[in-house]
């Protein structure tokens, strides 16, 4: 079987497969379902300075391609991440862990990422994407503010950061995105979030599937794929050569994570898949890739990533 240990930056992985932020990642127990899995890392789910309970219910649904969700970014808090990340650290010593930050206004993302500082992190995953914060808009897609949150949150400690990305549609978004990230010293990109403000409705009750902001949620799991697939490709030829990307968005299987290997990421990660199929997706997909590389002698990770072929 061919090995399909990696790296993010400076970080190395056992294997390329672990969680994307958001679904299971909030509480210790949950954190430590991850962490007996296969999962290459721990991710946990993006945190406030202060603890949320999230939006109302119904606020995730599984479809028939994927899922739709509008969490509103509950969590337990800065504080409760920075004390449980040393208990996960201690359980789980050889797995990287990555604690998610947030913030509902631009001012929390510096309160936070300074309270990470203390934690046993070993990356910081800050997000400029969440879609479901009512009366927010994505970060990541205002250029001017996307670059003076980094500008704060990188000027204020020692822990690596990389940042999740909305998915973009335009090829001068990734450019003017590009631009902006590259004034960083980040460690990794990661694309995509889900599709923000979907509406998915049911017919049979004519009302739309999730309660918050009428209905309006990120689209998740195989919606996502093609467009995932496009911004980790994009972001790899423009920036792969500064950093690592992770990629997520339709990962459901050892051949999607291959995909996402040629287009040029460096890991994956999943989120719909975790969420339906339970922590023995890790072990899963990850072994279906180590048979692809095999069958396709690829020697490793390394000596695939981002080898698409041009028509
Ligand atoms: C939530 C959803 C996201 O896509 C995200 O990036 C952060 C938070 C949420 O609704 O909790």
């Amino acid at each position: 079987m061919a090995s399909t240990a990696t790296r993010i930056g400076k970080v190395e992985l056992a294997s390329f497969v672990f969680n994307a932020i958001g679904p299971k990642d909030v509480t210790l127990d949950e954190l430590r379902v991850i962490g007996k899995s296969s999962a290459a890392a721990i991710a946990t789910k993006s945190c406030t300075p202060l603890p949320r309970d999230g939006n109302e219910e119904p606020r995730y649904r599984d479809l028939e391609l994927g899922s739709i969700n509008s969490m509103g970014l509950p969590n337990l808090g800065v504080d409760a991440y920075v004390e449980l990340s040393h208990t996960i650290k201690e359980e789980f010593p050889d797995k990287p862990l990555i604690v998610g930050a947030a913030g509902i206004g631009f001012e929390d993302f510096p309160v936070v990422v300074e309270k990470l500082q203390k934690s046993a992190a070993d990356m910081l995953e800050v997000n400029l994407s969440c879609p479901n914060v009512k009366g927010k808009p994505q970060i990541a897609y205002d250029f001017a503010s996307m670059d003076k949150t980094l500008k704060t949150v990188m000027s204020i400690g020692d822990k690596p950061i990389g940042v999740k990305l909305p998915p973009y549609f335009d090829f001068v978004h990734f450019e003017q995105a590009a631009e902006v990230l590259s004034k960083y010293d980040l460690e990794f990109l990661c694309c995509v979030n889900s599709i923000g403000n979907a509406l998915v409705i049911d017919p049979e009750t004519e009302a739309p599937v999730i309660r918050p902001k009428g209905g309006f949620g990120g689209l998740g799991g195989k919606y996502l794929k093609p467009t995932a697939l496009a911004n980790v490709r994009k972001f790899y030829e423009l920036l792969g050569d500064r950093f690592a990307i992770i990629g997520v968005g339709g990962v459901y299987t050892g051949s999607d994570a291959f995909e996402f290997l040629l287009a040029g990421a460096s890991a994956v990660q999943v989120g719909t898949v975790f969420m339906q199929e339970g922590p023995k997706c890790f072990e899963r997909i990850d072994k279906e890739l180590a048979e692809i590389l095999k069958r396709k002698k690829y020697a490793s990770v390394e000596d695939a990533k981002g080898k698409l072929k041009m028509l």
